[in-house]
């Protein structure tokens, strides 16, 4: 098995168990029509009785995720007497899209509504259905430019869930104690990290790290590299009209100053880091830096985290060079119904409600989970349990977005090259090398998508 393959190899497993048990359920249910028809031949007349309509969501499980969705589809079903069955679905968003793109390729009905990326809308737009005919005026809540994102072809085949946006977590007793301000810069982080985790080593905290990010070869570096590269004006890969646009020495300087961080500021496991690691390096006080998602900071603030009130989050550091720039990548989980969904009214209704604000408001208290209503960036009972969330709407406004638009049906690929080019860089290959490989990759991809 190759690594990319074991890499897909959990969500394979998991699709061909979910399409296992779709086959067994449409023999159960040819069984159950037939004694049925049975039943009314005999029995006639026989009273129906109403039932309630079960449907299906994935949910993701990282941090408090499957939690949330348990308590939201709990009050759904309440309301309204159906019932949902959750699936959990792997962390990775890669490997997620895996099993997603087994499951909808088979026509398989076992899941009704689907927690997808942001960036995953142009890859399955075709296999989604469109909402607007059941969600009202719903849409309109929402930031704009993410309902535009859900809009292919004149069709919404999602809703925005939450909305995430790079950031850097830092240990504020730590910069206090050592002398130094949060880093404006990437080239300052790097310094600052050195020294705190040099000084602190040297009087006893060997396990000590200065920064962990997600450098593992998946979805997630592909966000990081974006950071390193927009931040220092090197461009977001390919430009809005698809052009190969990474070839440029700034995406180089960007990548190759990451690259010195791996074995000396970051552990050298970090090439095999996801969020739910780097959070797990910080979150038991072994990191100064984090780079993560808002998730992480409900939870470094929870009653059993180590480091509790001892942390500060913040824009991530600009490029520092001329035209160098603070740039986080945009992220998000948005809810879609399957085209092979055998009950679309309710899958619709489920989705409206889980994106709707009242929940929105419940994660955003309970978990940091950062809204995609803009009125709850100005709600009290938010702001007080978030106090950076004020400051998190002029990075979510400018925020970087990966090139899923330009790439539509093929983004998967392009991410893909990306993430494998960063992650032989980080290994230790020639950046200028390196990039220059990805964008004639990029190319040539690019060639075969015009055509
Ligand atoms: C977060 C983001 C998502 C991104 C993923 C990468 O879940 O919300 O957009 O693709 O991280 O790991």
């Amino acid at each position: 098995m190759t690594k990319a393959e074991a890499r897909v190899a959990p969500a394979q497993v998991a699709g061909r168990r979910l399409l296992r048990r779709s086959r067994r359920k449409g023999a159960l249910r040819r069984i159950v029509a037939g004694c049925l028809v049975v039943g009314l031949a005999l029995a006639a007349p026989v009273r129906v009785a109403a039932e309630a309509t079960r449907i299906a969501i994935s949910c993701g499980a990282l941090g408090v995720e499957r939690r949330l969705c348990e308590q939201a589809v709990a009050q759904w079903e309440r309301r309204t007497g159906n019932q949902v069955e959750i699936v959990t679905t792997p962390n990775s968003s890669t490997d997620r899209l895996a099993l997603y793109l087994q499951l909808l390729a088979a026509g398989a009905p076992d899941i009704d509504v689907l927690q997808i990326d942001v960036v995953w809308v142009g890859m399955l737009a075709s296999q989604l259905i469109d909402l607007a005919p059941w969600v009202g005026d719903a849409p309109a809540q929402h930031f704009a430019s993410l309902i535009e994102n859900d809009t292919v072809g004149g069709r919404l085949v999602a809703l925005p869930w939450w909305t995430d946006v790079g950031l850097l977590y830092y240990r504020k007793d730590l910069l206090a104690r050592h002398g130094f301000p949060p880093p404006r810069t990437w080239q300052q982080l790097s310094e600052t990290a050195a020294a705190i985790q040099r000084a602190e080593r040297a009087t006893g905290h060997r396990g000590l790290w200065g920064f962990v990010f997600q450098g593992k070869a998946y979805e997630g570096l592909t966000c990081n590299a974006l950071e390193w590269i927009d931040s220092f004006g090197g461009g977001t890969i390919l430009d809005a009209d698809g052009e190969v646009t990474v070839d440029n020495p700034r995406a180089v300087a960007a990548l190759a100053l990451a690259a010195t961080w791996v074995g000396d500021i970051a552990p050298p496991g970090v090439l095999n880091y996801d969020e739910e690691a780097s959070r797990g390096v910080f979150q038991s006080g072994n990191a100064v830096f984090m780079r993560n998602w808002p998730y992480a900071w409900a939870l470094a603030q929870g009653i059993d985290s180590p480091v509790r009130g001892r942390v500060g989050v913040m824009p991530l550091p600009a490029g520092g060079v001329e035209g160098g720039k603070v740039s986080g990548t945009l992220g998000g989980w948005h809810l879609a119904v399957s085209r092979h969904s055998r009950h679309p009214a309710e899958a619709a209704d489920l989705v409206a409600f889980l994106t709707g604000r009242a929940q929105q408001k419940k994660r955003a208290i309970e978990a940091s989970y950062n809204p995609t209503i803009p009125a709850l960036y100005e709600d009290a009972q938010v702001l007080a349990a978030n106090p950076f969330f004020g400051a998190l709407l002029e990075p979510l406004r400018n925020a970087v977005a990966r090139p899923s638009r330009a790439a539509g049906v093929h983004y998967n690929r392009v991410s893909n090259a990306v993430w494998r080019a960063a992650h032989d860089v980080l290994a230790g290959q020639p950046a200028d090398e390196r990039v220059r490989a990805l964008a004639e990759r990029l190319a040539r991809l690019e060639h075969r998508l015009r055509r």
